[in-house]
């Protein structure tokens, strides 16, 4: 996204085209930022060769996934629905890991049936479940454990996942006990440890002890792992204050890792891959004055684009045509669902606007779309995707009529 003279374009195409053609609110890619982040992603780590597996809940559109599938990359998926999706963008099975704390038997037998190269458990039933349904079909199943290695990844309280108290993985004791159990199994094959601590983290240094308890526990646990599942997690910077994620460290630390364990690594990235490929374009309905502030009452809302009224997180607001008049009133980007956390963004000094404006709120590539709702019977956005002069329709506008 930049701005030509005064116009923001995404890519080579003027903004004000877009909405024009498909309408508000959509979210709209640029396919070159996503293929630049898999590129810079694939380089940082270049030297330790990982496998990459797009994390599908962060973004499920079946032509981004067709985009990553081109990459080379695999997919991370957390239901049958995304399992499914991932298999029909083309990413062969032997790419894909499955995760989650609750898998049910439908969705594992159905990965088992289509071989994928791991089902990440997260509980010792889940792999005696895992062993039963192999037995039935006379297969072996790899599968990892995930560990809840009690790592605080300082990020936002409700997107960590790597301490005692959260649901996710076994803890070390549980987790060693459990690998013991299935040393002997001839149905489940132990083949990966996987970890993942959490969400937009901007620090390497709980990445680091981590590492370290990995190299610890590994040591303990006596067994040989072909893979270690480092999960994703890797922040952005949707504010400009945010520090830059030091991949260079990162890589460094687990090339140290990689000279005492000769396993392959894998990642399962979703915002670092996509988060910053989107805008969420809006309209503005009316515009409502108070003494203290200006409601700006948008057609996007919470049901479209969730982040802000769930975690209370910042995403940019970008006017589609740049004024020099700036208001001194404070500006409240609101949508029309009925809910007073429906608020994108309370800002002062924001440029004059008028309604019938459209804007861009940014960086809503990851956990946009994907968490969006039918809430107030809403109907989802639509999907275009821009690749240098060209726009494509990827997910049509859901029609009122397809859901009540
Ligand atoms: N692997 C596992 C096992 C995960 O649970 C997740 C995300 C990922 C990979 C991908 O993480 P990423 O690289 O995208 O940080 N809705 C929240 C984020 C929830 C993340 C859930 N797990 C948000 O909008 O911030």
């Amino acid at each position: 996204m930049n701005f030509k003279k005064n116009k923001l374009f995404v890519e080579k195409v003027n903004s004000l085209k877009i909405v024009k053609k498909y309408g508000t609110p959509t979210y709209c890619y640029s396919i070159s930022r996503l293929k630049k982040n898999i590129s810079n992603f694939q380089k940082n780590f270049s030297t330790i060769n990982p496998l990459v597996c797009f994390s599908v809940k962060s973004n499920s559109n079946l032509q981004i996934l067709k985009e990553i599938k081109k990459t080379g990359m695999g997919a991370d998926v957390v239901s049958k629905g995304e399992m499914l999706q991932a298999l029909k963008a083309g990413i062969s099975p032997k790419k894909i890991v499955f995760s989650g704390v609750g898998k049910k038997t439908e969705e594992l037998k159905y990965a088992i049936e289509k071989k994928i190269l791991l089902i990440n458990a997260e509980s010792e039933s889940e792999i005696f479940e895992i062993e039963r349904l192999a037995k039935i079909k006379k297969e072996i199943v790899n599968v990892g454990i995930r560990l809840n290695p009690n790592i605080d990844a300082k990020t936002l309280n409700k997107i960590s996942t790597g301490k005692r108290e959260d649901k996710f993985g076994l803890t070390e004791k549980a987790f060693l006990k459990t690998l013991n159990n299935f040393k002997n199994s001839n149905f489940v094959k132990v083949k990966c440890l996987s970890v993942h601590i959490g969400s937009q983290i901007t620090d390497y240094k709980p990445y680091l002890k981590m590492i370290n308890e990995l190299d610890r526990i590994i040591k303990k646990s006596n067994h040989f792992f072909e893979y270690i599942d480092l999960g994703g997690g890797m922040g952005i910077q949707y504010e400009k204050k945010t520090k830059l994620f030091n991949y260079k460290k990162y890589n460094s630390i687990i090339k140290n890792f990689l000279k005492k364990h000769k396993v392959k690594i894998i990642f399962e990235p979703g915002r670092a891959i996509i988060a910053n490929s989107a805008v969420l374009f809006t309209q503005i309905i009316y515009i409502k004055n108070t003494d203290k502030k200006k409601f700006i009452i948008l057609d996007a809302a919470m049901n479209d684009f969730m982040r802000p009224a769930l975690y209370g997180s910042f995403h940019n607001i970008i006017p589609l045509l740049k004024k020099n008049k700036k208001s001194k009133k404070v500006h409240d980007f609101v949508g029309p669902v009925c809910e007073t956390t429906d608020r994108f963004l309370s800002l002062k000094g924001f440029q004059n606007l008028k309604e019938k404006e459209f804007l861009a709120i940014s960086d809503v590539g990851a956990y946009g779309m994907s968490l969006s709702s039918n809430y107030n019977l809403r109907p989802k956005p639509s999907e275009i995707m821009v690749n240098k002069k060209s726009m494509k329709l990827i997910l049509k506008r859901q029609k009122l009529i397809n859901f009540i």
